[in-house]
């Protein structure tokens, strides 16, 4: 809701760190503001050329509030994990800014960052690839600790590794084994730990549970989930997949080549999908009642995704999107605007389209370049 205000209602002079009602409420702890990320695509032997960009990230703009848990979903490519990135500053943004707690991370030089990143981890999609194989876990757990200048020497240091362990579910005998010897939902846990190991507020955590069997998705989702209660923590979610997010997350944003096209409560966003991509996204998942699965909308994407480093005018769902109308889809971009309160949708027909004025209809995809 502040969002909104924000957006449509800016402070005429006021400096533009002071601009922001989000970087001003104190209930925020992450406030993203038209982030960009633009790669470059450099051709050429002798002269290295700039020939494009990747348009990887393109406009975000979200706010997280303290101990909340966002949940980012979005076809792969679509820009998450560049996202996810940006925000603890691992990518520098190519525009835009991130506010964490109040302080603007995009100006912040080496040292003054470097404690920033103490507050703010990231958990990554594939623990194996992440974790040293040559570092025991308890090497790997005190790597961290030491870097942020936390005590891992004497009682003190052992007492807090063992509480490490037993936060994810781990037993005190892992300290002492290495990475392969784990299976992939124990090594995940790991990856948790040493994310909690400097004491963050924020975790990102990019397709935590993406690369696990289905089986051990929902214990190691339940690991966040008690550890948020527990120690009070902010997360971002990222995935691919809007089941994983679901039942952790108090507010979804949904992505679509490098932008959000629709943000709301969790509950909300499943319970009235209201742009065209989520509601294709949410009818694609199965439904566990037969009756219900039988007789329930199915929306099939057809076409590709466009690639980011070429993205379609005016709307960018537009070359997919069974309701797109002439020309106004196709000229015009449209903005993430509240179509209720705490419900953001960036679709011009979105009002139509949850009254049933408008209805969807074939899509041509021959007629895509
Ligand atoms: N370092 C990079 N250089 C160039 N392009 C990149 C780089 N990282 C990601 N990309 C491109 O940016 C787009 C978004 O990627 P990514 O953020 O990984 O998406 P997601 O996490 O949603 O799958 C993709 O087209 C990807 O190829
Ligand atoms: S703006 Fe047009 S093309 Fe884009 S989602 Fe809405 S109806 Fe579809
Ligand atoms: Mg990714």
């Amino acid at each position: 809701m502040e969002k909104g205000a924000h957006e449509s209602e800016p402070l005429p002079d006021a400096p533009a760190a002071e601009q922001s009602a989000i970087t001003r409420d104190a209930d925020v702890l992450l406030a993203v503001d038209d982030l960009k990320v633009h790669f470059p695509i450099r051709r050429g032997v002798l002269f290295d050329r700039v020939v494009g960009h990747v348009y990887a990230v393109d406009g975000v703009s979200l706010a997280v509030r303290r101990g909340e848990t966002y949940g980012l979903v979005g076809e792969s490519g679509c820009g998450k994990t560049t996202l996810g990135r940006a925000i603890l500053r691992l990518v520098e943004p190519t525009g835009g800014t991130v506010h964490f707690d109040g302080e603007d991370v995009s100006a912040l030089k080496a040292e003054p960052l470097r404690q920033m990143r103490q507050r703010m981890q990231m958990v990554f999609q594939d623990p194996l690839s992440s974790l040293d194989p040559r570092q025991s876990v308890q090497s790997i757990l005190e790597e961290g600790m030491r870097a942020h200048g936390i005590a891992t020497a004497g009682g003190a240091g052992t007492a807090r590794l063992k509480e490490l362990l037993s936060a994810v579910g781990l037993p005190t005998s892992a300290l002492r084994k290495f990475p392969h010897e784990f299976s992939g939902g124990q090594r995940q846990r790991i990856g948790i730990a040493r994310a909690l190991a400097v004491e963050p507020d924020l975790i990102v955590a990019d397709e935590p549970v993406s690369a696990l069997d289905v089986s051990v998705q929902a214990q190691v989702i339940n690991v966040l989930s008690d550890l948020q209660t527990d120690l009070g923590l902010t997360y971002v979610v990222i995935a691919h997949d809007l089941a994983v997010v679901r039942h952790i997350s108090d507010r979804v944003g949904v992505m679509y080549l490098g932008a959000l096209v629709e943000e709301a409560t969790s509950a909300d966003l499943y319970a009235e999908p209201s742009h065209p991509y989520t509601r294709a996204l949410l009818s694609a998942v199965p439904v566990p009642d037969p009756l219900v699965e039988d007789s329930r909308e199915r929306i099939l994407l057809k076409g590709d995704l466009p690639s980011p480093a070429n993205p379609p005018s005016g709307c960018r769902f537009h070359t997919r999107c069974p309701w797109r109308q002439p020309t106004r889809c196709d000229d015009e971009r449209p903005v993430l605007a509240e179509l209720a309160p705490g419900h953001r949708v960036a679709c011009h027909y979105a009002a139509e389209i949850a009254a049933g004025t408008l209805q969807p209809h074939a899509v041509e995809t021959d007629a895509i370049p």
